[in-house]
Order: C-alpha cells, then sequence, then structure tokens
C-alpha cells in the first residue's frame, strides 16, 4: 500500500524500486512494522519478502537438547507436593454475584483480617464504633474498613471507615508521626487505628496493617532441591520468546548452562498468561501468531512435554488464559491444556517440600501500583510486599474484578513460605519477614502496549530457588549457554 511506503520513508529508509512493488501488493502491518525496526537504512526486495515469511510464519515446535551423560539429583526423589484446597475455589465457585454475595463476601474478608489484627499487640483497647462515645477522651484502638479518605484542605487526612457495627471518621494530622503511613493507606482496606477519641473524630496517632508476625523464621526444606519460577509465557503472540523458552527445556535436560543447578530442579511453578488468549484487549489478532486457543494451548503442551518426566509442573492462569478473568480464577481446564501437569486456581497455596507457596497471577498489581502511593511497575516486589502486610491479594475493590465469593479466597490467612506472582513482566524479589516474594517475569518480549506505556520488562530469565540453601538464583536464557 501506498501508505506503508509512506510510512517508510518518513522514517528515513530508503527503499529500492522492487521492494516499493512488493509492497504496494501487500496490506500487512506487520511487515511494516518488521521493516520499521530493521536497522538498515536500505530496504531490499529481499528485505521485504523476508518479512513476509516472517509475518505469515506459524512456530514451529522449538529444538530441544538433551544431554547424554546428565544424572540429576532431583530424579532420586519423588516429588513433596500438596494443593492446600482451602485457598483454591476451582470447582467449588457457587457465586451468582447478587447484593447479598457481596456483603457476605466483605463481611468474611472483614471478619479475617480483623481477627489477624486483633491478634497484634496494641497498649489500647478494641473498640468497636458504637462505643466510641464511651471512651471520649481515652486511648483506644479501632478496627475497620476504609469507606473513603479524603486529604483535607490544609493538608491532613479524614478517613471514614465502618466496622459492621457503625461508621466513624478519623483525623490523621500532618503532624503526627503516622503521618507518612497513612499516605499509603488505600479505599477498601482493612487496618486497625490507634488514637484517642475525640467527638466526632477518632485521632489517629498510629496505623497499623495486619502484617506478617515480627519474627518469624525462613522454613528451608531438607532435600536439596530446586523450584524454577517462571510465568507469563503468552504462547501465540509474535512476542513469545520460543528461542529462550527452548533454552529453559534444554537446561532442565542438562543441555545449556549450568547442569548442576538444573539437576537439583524438581518442580516448575507456572503462575499464569501460559498463553497470550483470543480477545484479551482490542486489535489483539494482529500480535497472534496464532490465532485459535486451542492451538495455543497445543503448543503449551507440545514445549511442556520436553520435561524430564521427573520434573512436576504445577500451573495456575493468568487474565490472558481461557478462564473467567475476574479473581480468584478456577483452573484452566482439561479440553485446552492437556499436558500432564498439577493445574490449580489462581491464588493457590501448594505446599513443596513444606514450603507453603502463595501463588496468584498479579492481575489485582495493576489496581495496586495505580492506588497506592510510592509504587512502581519497575519494582513489582514491592507492590508485592504491599499486599502482603495488607494480608490480601487484591485489597482495592473496583479495578481489579473480583467474583464475591461467600469465603474470600483473596485473603492471605496462612502466611506463605513463598509468594509467586507475575502478570507485570518483570522479574523482582526480596526477603520479608521469614517470607519470599518473588516476580517470575516473563518469556515475552516487549510489546507495543508496553513500549506505550513505559514498561521495561525482564523477558527469558528465570528464579531458581534451592529450597535447602534457601539460594535465589537468577537464570537468563537469552544468554548463550554453554551446551
Ligand atoms: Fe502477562
Ligand atoms: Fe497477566
Amino acid at each position: 500500500m501506498l501508505a506503508d511506503v509512506k510510512k517508510l520513508e518518513d522514517a528515513g529508509k530508503r527503499l529500492a524500486p522492487d521492494a516499493v512493488e512488493l509492497l504496494l501488493s501487500v496490506d500487512k502491518e506487520g511487515v511494516v512494522r518488521a521493516l520499521l525496526e530493521n536497522p538498515v537504512p536500505i530496504i531490499s526486495a529481499d528485505a521485504v519478502l523476508a518479512a513476509i515469511a516472517e509475518e505469515g510464519k506459524i512456530p514451529q515446535p522449538v529444538e530441544v537438547k538433551r544431554a547424554s551423560g546428565f544424572a540429576p539429583i532431583s530424579k532420586e526423589h519423588s516429588p513433596r507436593l500438596r494443593v492446600i484446597e482451602r485457598q483454591d475455589i476451582s470447582g467449588k465457585s457457587r457465586c451468582t454475584g447478587t447484593i447479598e454475595d457481596f456483603v457476605e463476601h466483605f463481611q468474611d474478608r472483614f471478619k479475617r483480617v480483623g481477627k489477624m489484627l486483633k491478634n497484634r499487640i496494641s497498649a489500647n483497647p478494641v473498640v468497636e464504633t458504637e462505643r466510641l462515645k464511651e471512651n471520649q477522651g481515652k486511648g483506644v484502638r479501632l478496627i475497620c474498613m476504609v469507606a473513603e479518605r479524603r486529604d483535607t484542605k490544609k493538608g491532613d487526612l479524614l478517613l471514614t471507615v465502618e466496622d459492621g457495627k457503625g461508621t466513624a471518621k478519623v483525623f490523621v494530622s500532618k503532624r503526627e508521626k503516622c503521618f507518612l503511613a497513612a499516605k499509603g493507606i488505600a479505599d477498601d482496606e482493612i487496618i486497625a487505628v490507634d488514637g484517642k477519641y475525640a467527638d466526632p473524630f477518632l485521632i489517629a496517632s498510629e496505623i497499623t496493617w495486619p502484617d506478617l508476625p515480627v519474627v518469624r523464621e525462613r522454613k528451608h526444606a531438607e532435600e536439596d532441591l530446586a523450584v524454577a519460577y517462571i510465568s507469563d509465557l503468552h504462547i501465540g503472540s509474535r512476542h513469545f520468546l520460543e528461542k529462550e523458552f527452548a533454552n529453559f527445556l534444554s537446561w532442565l535436560n542438562g543441555k545449556w548452562g549450568d547442569a548442576t543447578l538444573a539437576g537439583k530442579v524438581k518442580y516448575v511453578e507456572i503462575g499464569g498468561d501460559i498463553v497470550d488468549g483470543i480477545g484479551v484487549y482490542p486489535s489483539q489478532e494482529k500480535d497472534l501468531v496464532i490465532k485459535d486457543i486451542y492451538k495455543q494451548y497445543e503448543m503449551f503442551d507440545e514445549l511442556i512435554v520436553n520435561l524430564p518426566d521427573y520434573v512436576e509442573v504445577i500451573v495456575s492462569p493468568g487474565n490472558h488464559d481461557a478462564v473467567r478473568r475476574a479473581d480468584p480464577q478456577p483452573i484452566i481446564p482439561m479440553e485446552l491444556m492437556k499436558a500432564d501437569v498439577k493445574k490449580v486456581g489462581s491464588p493457590s497455596l501448594v505446599e513443596i517440600e513444606g514450603l507453603k507457596h502463595l501463588i496468584y497471577h498479579g492481575t489485582s498489581l495493576d489496581s495496586v501500583i495505580a492506588g497506592i502511593p510510592g509504587l512502581s511497575y519497575n519494582r513489582p516486589e514491592e507492590a508485592m510486599l504491599a499486599l502482603l502486610k495488607r494480608r490480601h491479594l487484591s485489597p482495592l475493590y473496583g479495578d481489579n474484578l473480583i467474583v464475591p465469593e461467600k469465603q474470600d479466597v483473596m485473603v492471605i490467612e496462612e502466611e506463605p513460605d513463598v509468594l509467586h506472582m507475575g502478570h507485570v513482566h518483570k522479574n523482582g524479589h526480596l526477603n520479608y519477614r521469614g517470607t519470599v516474594v518473588l516476580n517470575s517475569g516473563t518469556f515475552q518480549a516487549r510489546t507495543e502496549y508496553q513500549e506505550r506505556m513505559g514498561h521495561i520488562p525482564t523477558p527469558g530469565k528465570a528464579y531458581v530457588m534451592e529450597l535447602k540453601s534457601g539460594n535465589l538464583n537468577m537464570v537468563d536464557f537469552g544468554e548463550p549457554g554453554q551446551g
């Protein structure tokens, strides 16, 4: 098309006459995009033909190498893997989304997160909203849900809170030392406010989140085995990094990179967005090389079969997978994913070698990063920590779709040893009060959407944790391996 030729010329490219002829005969956005990305300033007919071939390319199964003398220690151990059912909604969802469902859902959340707060030490007695007036001038602790937060004209903070018994107004002065922490308060979250009651306000002196207990030892496994954490493969997308993923598979077969570490890997935990899906966002079609959802999962099945049979694979869904979009998400159905893997919902709690792994895709991270000051896509581990401290995987109601199940499984009831999320396509980790928090990045190259948003992903890298020593390794599958 003429417009395509002009677009290339405007970008400073010089086109050979036969290249122009070819370009006029095709009408494919992907071809122009590939030519724009090509660093060579002069475009020949061959370059156009190569771009056309690339555009029409259907991904072929990747070549996975296997080492003959590979003797992994993980082969000698039987798996110790257990899904803790209560955190997984799969097959149990009975919700119809009525007002009553929402009321019950939030009551359940308030009860369970509130209980954690009641167990935290405070100098003040816990008082409910209806008894605040009786405690005029006294120090009290109120456990409440934030209905509304508002900055006053003078720069102080005013919260409207509720606790199921009634509502109250909390005033946080900008001069109080808890003001900085209070700035991180978002709507709908459950907190404890310590302060003095001066009708009609509770004047806050301290804000407490449920958090993890301060003294908590990090847990270690008995056997020297390892877990590889990956997510966001986006199979079917033209940005899926087949070569890097093939390197990952070859590595687990002892034929790429560090075979000693690979030999310890007994578990591969996949945190969602296995495929790119269909119709997940507008005009997704142009980004897909596999436009059939069944074929996308078929490719996953074909890839994963290359893993050694002694490796256990745990698969949880994400917002691009073909299950309901709202959290909590159930398992990916058998008619789509046929591979011999352990499928779990998102979130789910899985015990691996005695270590509790809380797996959640992380769809709520978008709303958390947007809604809580100081968080960014560059440091997903900090956004994950914000969730851990709030003991809830989707504390801000509204932007992240939720299904109001009777029991709110997004509550982080048990303290996890590992919190694994994906979704933001960026690796990041930290250790916090005995919990390893990690985001497993992606196997998808940077997309145009991410470019527009200024997001810089970290594709092709995976965390691998040795469960006995607790060492967290990062393996870069984009690097040339030694195999
Ligand atoms: Fe993703
Ligand atoms: Fe995602």
